[in-house]
């Protein structure tokens, strides 16, 4: 099989928000007590948080994380995680059918946060509580005056602000799962008036409203619209939600699952547009696509998982070498819409659907899921350009015409990285790449296998992992492989 790659380097999408590469940590599972917080393990530093851990967070390059949920978010007091700890109420989590210990709270988090020199986003709870709890914690983070909760902070031993920039007007509250599920008008209501009192309180943050939480949701399109009629002077993203799988074993048509990502952000963006034209507006709103990833492996597991344990094992998927294509297809989709989303969080980070898996107590290994994050995160910076691939397609039964090659170039000073996926089972394909003239190619990193299913373990963390391709003149892409070609200027 052939591909015609072009490119044409003053023909760019857009700049590149850093933001694109940002996670999630969520006090769900074994995310926070026994992923990034074990004091009691061999590699806690003085805070309790493992160094291990904390150096696969910082090789992953990752500029923001999303906390504290989440579901978990809309049940969660925050007020109960500040202080002193040993004073620190143990609660019932509802979202997760967990106790909640709060020896972590944003006190601690924002510590962990430095260390991994990431900036929060921070969600508030729009559950079961409201604007004044938001502004309240707005206060407590960002404030410097000396009033009531600047001055809580100064007492538990914070004297300087945290500076949270980003944060979101609850989380997925579209959803009936969620606590305090709202009808479209309930929320953008809550959420207008909540915007209102934080930015009152600190007039440069910027804030993320709820958008749906997939395109299967009954009211996706009618919510968006709602919320941003009644929220659009005061809001500045929208964010989507979106998990895939393959649940069914069908390969072929999983792989395209990007392709309903970029229907997703497409029919999102014309939506803000038209209530931007409606409203006679300058201002865009920007996407945050602040949960995406693969979720489906643990579904069965949890149903057995008891309740109201501390930090149950849930969500702990363990990814393999098709899942891997797939998250690289989805970041290539949200590159090739990086002018329009600037803001996104592989959900999550740490143990519950993650890149970085650990053993409480013992060893960490990365995913396959690891390679393509990484891979676009350190190299994929700058502009994203237009990238034209002239190649085959196939049908499959729920997507037509998908690309066998899916790829996007981006450009950073004088390097070109090109990402690629080829899908196909059986074919490699071999590459004329037009426009790259000027520029030599220095590196092939090839994430490839024959066994779709193979996955990394404690046991076995390399099983796959990335090797260097010897550099040749024709460039050819391995049947089902991820691809992160380097190239230089001459
Ligand atoms: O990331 C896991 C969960 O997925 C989050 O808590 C929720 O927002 C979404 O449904």
């Amino acid at each position: 099989m052939k591909a015609k790659i072009t490119i044409n380097t003053s023909d760019i999408i857009g700049d590149i928000d850093p933001r694109i590469y940002g996670s999630f940590i969520e006090h769900l599972g074994r995310a926070v007590y026994g992923g990034i917080y074990e004091p009691s393990h061999e590699s806690a530093d003085d805070m309790g948080f493992r160094k291990d851990v904390m150096e696969l967070v910082k090789s992953l390059n990752v500029p923001v994380v999303r906390y504290p949920g989440g579901n978990f978010v809309s049940g969660y007091n925050w007020e109960d995680g500040i202080g002193d700890r040993s004073k620190r109420p143990r609660k019932l989590e509802l979202a997760w059918n967990s106790i909640e210990t709060n020896e972590i709270g944003i006190d601690e988090f924002q510590e962990w946060a430095k260390r991994a020199g990431a900036e929060i986003i921070m969600a508030v709870n729009l559950g079961t509580r409201g604007a004044d709890e938001a502004r309240n914690l707005v206060e407590y983070c960002n404030l410097e005056t000396d009033t009531y909760y600047a001055e809580l902070r100064r007492k538990n031993g914070f004297e300087k602000p945290f500076g949270i920039k980003l944060w979101c007007l609850g989380n997925e509250m579209d959803g009936d799962w969620q606590i305090g599920h709202k009808t479209p008008q309930e929320y953008a209501r809550l959420a207008c008036e909540t915007a209102k009192l934080m930015k009152m309180t600190d007039p440069t943050i910027k804030l993320v409203a709820c958008g749906s939480s997939g395109p299967a949701m009954p009211t996706f399109g009618e919510w968006e619209r709602t919320v941003l009629r009644e929220c659009y002077d005061h809001v500045d993203f929208i964010s989507l939600h979106s998990y895939y799988g393959n649940p069914e074993n069908d390969t072929a048509d999983y792989l395209a699952s990007s392709m309903d990502m970029d229907k997703f952000i497409i029919d999102t963006a014309h939506i803000c547009d038209e209530i931007k034209a409606e409203k006679k507006s300058d201002k865009d709103i920007m996407l945050s696509f602040d949960e995406w990833n693969i979720w489906f492996h643990s579904n069965e597991q949890d149903k057995q998982i008891e309740h109201w344990q501390i930090a149950p094992p849930l969500l702990e998927d363990i990814f393999n070498f098709e899942d891997a294509l797939v998250a690289g297809c989805l970041l290539i989709t949200l590159l090739r819409h990086c002018d329009r989303v600037k803001i996104a969080c592989l959900a999550q980070l740490v143990n519950v659907i993650a890149p970085i898996m650990t053993e409480t107590g013992g060893r960490l290994w990365k995913q396959t899921i690891y390679y393509p994050f990484l891979h676009c995160s350190v190299n994929g910076r700058g502009k994203a350009l237009n990238t034209v691939c002239e190649c085959g397609s196939y049908d499959t039964a729920k997507h037509c015409n998908v690309s066998y090659i899916e790829c996007i170039a981006t450009m950073n000073g004088s390097d070109i990285s090109l990402f690629a996926v080829n899908r196909s089972a059986d074919e490699s394909c071999e590459l004329e790449l037009s426009g790259f003239e000027g520029y030599e190619l220095v590196s092939h990193t090839v994430l490839a296998d024959d066994d779709m299913k193979r996955f990394n373990s404690a046991d076995d963390p390399d099983a796959v992992s990335p090797v260097q391709q010897e550099i040749r003149e024709k460039v050819s892409l391995a049947p089902r492989s991820w691809n992160m070609l380097k190239f230089t200027m001459k």
